[in-house]
């Protein structure tokens, strides 16, 4: 056994891919999706300790899967909050959104069900579909024609899977134009909001008000909320089918409950500071000033520089890493041979100088 892994190992280290876990960087941040600056915010750090020092309790573990003895009136609370600010008859809280994810795509369709991805679609709606018994196709990215040509070929129930804002291009779905197929074949839509979540309000079907066209959305809260957790924004009919037969959800200890209520005081701290995320959009503007080469929107926090020669994107990588610029180099198989990329996270605490001095360096390797 550990020879076949080793050489499977040894196969990713002979093409330079192979991945290790590295210690904390002390570089400029421009590879997290701490996006607004969240998770280093000691104004609402302050909010989570006062919360933990009034009531202790929240620290200590659920004790048993929510089904049992893990539900609390806390969570319960924090659900119907979520709903209602994102105007969803109910919610469903994940302690994370990869969980989030597979609980969907592994449970609502059945044998008799096609799921239509999107192909940029995150891994963990893969994974789902791999546990799932219905079939999967893929649609070309962002492309609604591909995507209405499979819908009319299908006869029986359909689920479409897309993000709002793709964590690897940083471009956006036709979000619209897709709504409006899934409701002309019937299909149930499910969108990712993972990383438009807090970056443009509460999201882009809130944005659209698509609420009721979306048949299920995913809030992932580990990103621009600087926490962790994640909810399904979904109808009381679904989130009951979830709770009786989503293996993610019923065969786990629930977070604990200091999570929920800091999801909550996130919230509540994002609508009190909008400026946070009016100081980001300014730096990508900055960012984008710059004219570097890029796929993404004009308005994305992710902005991804294309240079498909691995040893070129890993010089770059290195001579960021020397003017301590942390940034995230992405080879295939993460994302498609020939498509290997500088990702750039762009942050609300990044300042003007250090966005100027990353894209200098960019610039001479493009
Ligand atoms: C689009 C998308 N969905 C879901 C997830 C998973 O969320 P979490 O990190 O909370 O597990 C991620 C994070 O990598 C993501 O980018």
């Amino acid at each position: 056994m550990l020879n076949k892994f080793q050489e499977a190992l040894d196969r990713r280290r002979e093409t330079g891919i192979l991945r290790t876990l590295k210690p904390e960087s002390k570089g400029i941040d421009f590879y997290s999706n701490d996006y607004l600056g969240m998770s280093g915010n000691e104004e609402f750090q302050l909010q989570l300790l006062e919360m933990i020092q009034k009531n202790p309790k929240l620290l200590s573990g659920s004790s048993g899967s929510r089904l049992i003895s893990g539900n609390s009136s806390i969570v319960t609370e924090v659900e119907n909050y979520i709903a209602k600010q994102h105007q969803y008859p109910d919610s469903l809280l994940f302690y994370s959104g990869y969980n989030a994810n597979l609980a969907l795509f592994s449970t609502l369709p059945d044998r008799h069900d096609t799921i239509i991805v999107d192909e940029q679609i995150h891994r963990s709606v893969h994974d789902a579909c791999r546990m799932s018994h219905a079939k999967k196709i893929k649609f070309r990215h962002n492309n609604p024609e591909h995507l209405e040509n499979i819908l009319k070929k299908q006869t029986g129930p359909c689920y479409i899977a897309i993000e709002s804002l793709y964590s690897m291009d940083g471009d956006f779905a036709p979000i619209q134009e897709i709504a409006a197929l899934s409701k002309k074949y019937n299909a149930a839509l499910i969108v990712d909001e993972a990383h438009a979540f807090g970056v443009f309000g509460y999201g882009m079907i809130e944005k659209y008000q698509l609420q009721n066209d979306v048949f299920a959305a995913v809030i992932t809260y580990g990103k621009a909320l600087g926490t962790h957790g994640a909810a399904i924004l979904c109808h009381e009919t679904v989130k009951s089918y979830l709770v009786n037969f989503a293996s993610p959800f019923i065969y786990t200890t629930a977070a604990q409950d200091f999570l929920w209520q800091s999801i909550k005081t996130g919230y509540q701290f994002l609508k009190q500071n909008p400026e946070l995320s009016e100081k980001l959009h300014q730096n990508i503007k900055i960012f984008r000033d710059q004219h570097i080469d890029t796929p993404s929107s004009a308005v994305s926090p992710i902005q991804a520089v294309l240079i498909p020669d691995n040893h070129q994107l890993k010089a770059l990588q290195q001579a960021l890493s020397e003017k301590v610029f942390s940034t995230y180099a992405v080879y295939s198989p993460t994302v498609k041979a020939g498509t290997e990329r500088l990702r750039i996270c762009i942050h609300s605490f990044n300042t003007e100088e250090e966005i100027i001095e990353l894209s200098t360096i960019i610039k001479k390797f493009t």
